[in-house]
């Protein structure tokens, strides 16, 4: 047997020396032996830990370098917090218009589902007759470009782009001179495609008009030159062109003259169904829905009268709430398609819950700024989903959105509406319609597919015959169990008017 630890090899080692000495010898040589044991055992337990420093140092060291190592390729700054902040004021205050390849006369920027965005880096013409703008290179570094653009962000709907009429940018010169001259940078966009319905003018058009000069313009300072723009946009939303532009627009459908400018953008940016996303801007103060609420507010709240289209313009008359103390309830109602065909009972079975009712309709001819005192007033919306539920852009922040949703509509309802409903700050009900409320149920084709568990709704209605099929459903509601709903949302809505005067009261 082989003794390696140390406790068992001394014994065998004393035994060895001691034999030729006297017991007396034996003692001391003992104890010395024992005193150089000790002192080697401490003199390595000393080196042990000296060597453990060492490692622990060196550790520590390559570490560093490291982080040093990874910090030095995005920044020459030290801590993660003034990165952040040189960053963002380098980009904020010194250079907005942010063009992929701002050397070339033109650049586009088409890697996303919904838009295109082109950069006229240098001075364009713009020559409205022929829906051309060209942006020369003096020093024909670049080779001469074409480009086609529609710029509208619906690039994923052909129905879409088919209604937006097609510009032509080019590097080549206009046989033409500037009529006018602007000092100032053009953005060009349409509002062709599917505008006309209010879901889209907002979607495809205001939203998407927000984002895109916030991120490119300073100070409102743009020309805003628009194709597809026909008369009836023009008065319909004559009150918030001044709140994203410091100039007079151009209905570029219209004008004959060629115009000149520093630079132009073609296009609008989107981040989606109605969304402002805070986390795609590379700002410090990244915009929100709440940002856009409170333009509209801003546009429609004034008592400056001065809008040509609408104070003489005799559109339908709208309800108008008391003064009463009960909490107000705006009631959007549906002429053409899902129609709700007990509404004189579900308005009824809203009064009873203890709402004051105001039963509207939005038609082409209401005055946005009318629609956005009687909403803007109210603590709860309700309606069946449609394009009329955009309306709830001008609700207050802690009113309440009630959406009767009909059968397999709930993912449009969900996108369009229920979504933006959060992130406008309400309260959100969802009245999802049973078989039996709805006018499918005489449909044997419907109800078939609408008891298929395994077939998504988005998936069925992708054909279009379907897509008629769900999208003009009448709707009547089981008003027993509607106002179980229309309870809870009086409770959020009384509890929202409550707030509202304790807050008006300080
Ligand atoms: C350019 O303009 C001139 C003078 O108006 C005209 O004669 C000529 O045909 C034009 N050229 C082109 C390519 O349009
Ligand atoms: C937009 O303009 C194009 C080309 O002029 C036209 O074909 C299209 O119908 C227009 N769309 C709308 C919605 O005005
Ligand atoms: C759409 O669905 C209907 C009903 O199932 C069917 O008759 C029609 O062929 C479908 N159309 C397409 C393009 O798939």
């Amino acid at each position: 047997m082989v003794h390696t630890s140390g406790a068992a090899t001394y014994p065998s080692v004393v035994m060895m020396i001691q034999a030729p000495y006297t017991q007396a010898m034996k003692k001391k040589k003992v104890s010395t032996i024992f005193a150089i044991s000790l002192v080697l055992l401490l003199f390595f337990y000393l080196v042990n830990i000296v060597a453990l420093f060492f490692l622990v140092n060196i550790a520590h060291v390559i570490s560093k370098s490291y982080t040093t190592l990874s910090s030095s390729t995005t920044t020459t700054t030290t801590t993660p917090d003034t990165y952040r902040q040189t960053y963002m004021e380098e980009k904020l205050w010194t250079r907005v218009w942010e063009s992929p390849e701002p050397s070339w006369s033109i650049t586009c920027d088409t890697a996303h589902f919904e838009y295109d965005l082109c950069y006229l880096n240098r001075p364009t013409v713009v020559d409205p007759t022929a829906a051309t703008l060209s942006s020369v290179d003096p020093t024909n570094m670049t080779p001469p470009t074409v480009i086609k653009i529609r710029p509208y962000p619906r690039k994923g709907q052909p129905e879409a782009m088919q209604k937006t009429k097609e510009l032509k940018l080019t590097t080549t010169p206009l046989n033409t001179t500037c009529a006018i001259t602007h000092t100032t940078p053009a953005l060009v966009f349409s509002a062709g495609g599917f505008t006309g319905n209010v879901f889209h003018d907002f979607n495809e058009g205001w939203i998407p008009l927000f984002l895109t000069v916030d991120e490119h313009f300073i100070d409102r300072d743009v020309i805003l030159g628009v194709i597809n723009c026909s008369d009836w946009w023009l008065i319909k939303y004559a009150e918030l062109f001044s709140h994203f532009t410091r100039h007079p627009i151009i209905n570029l459908d219209k004008e004959t003259a060629t115009h000149c400018f520093p630079s132009a953008i073609v296009g609008l940016k989107t981040h989606g169904v109605m969304i402002l996303d805070p986390t795609l801007q590379r700002r410090p103060h990244p915009k929100t829905m709440h940002d856009f609420r409170a333009l509209l507010a801003n546009a429609y709240n004034n008592n400056n009268n001065n809008n040509p289209g609408h104070s003489s313009h005799a559109g339908h008359v709208l309800p108008t709430f008391s003064s009463g103390p009960r909490p107000k309830l705006a009631f959007l109602s549906r002429q053409d398609t899902r129609r709700l065909q007990n509404a004189e009972e579900v308005r009824q079975a809203a009064e009873e819950v203890g709402f004051e009712v105001a039963v509207f309709e939005v038609t082409a001819g209401t005055s946005m700024r009318q629609l956005f005192k009687l909403i803007d007033r109210s603590h709860a919306m309700v309606g069946v989903h449609g394009a009329g539920l955009t309306h709830q852009l001008f609700m207050r922040p802690g009113a309440v959105l009630v959406q009767i949703v009909p059968i397999n509509t709930g993912w449009l309802a969900d996108m369009c509406y229920a979504k933006l409903a959060v992130r406008l700050g309400l309260e959100y009900i969802n009245y999802e319609v049973g078989i039996h409320e709805s006018s499918l149920e005489a449909d044997e084709f419907a109800l078939k597919e609408f008891l298929d568990p395994h077939d998504p709704a988005s998936t069925l209605m992708g054909n279009l015959t379907n897509w008629y099929r769900y999208m003009e459903q009448d709707v009547k509601i089981d008003v027993v169990r509607f106002k179980r709903y229309m309870k809870r949302a009086y409770e959020k809505a009384e509890m929202f008017m409550n707030k509202q005067s304790l807050y008006a009261d300080i």
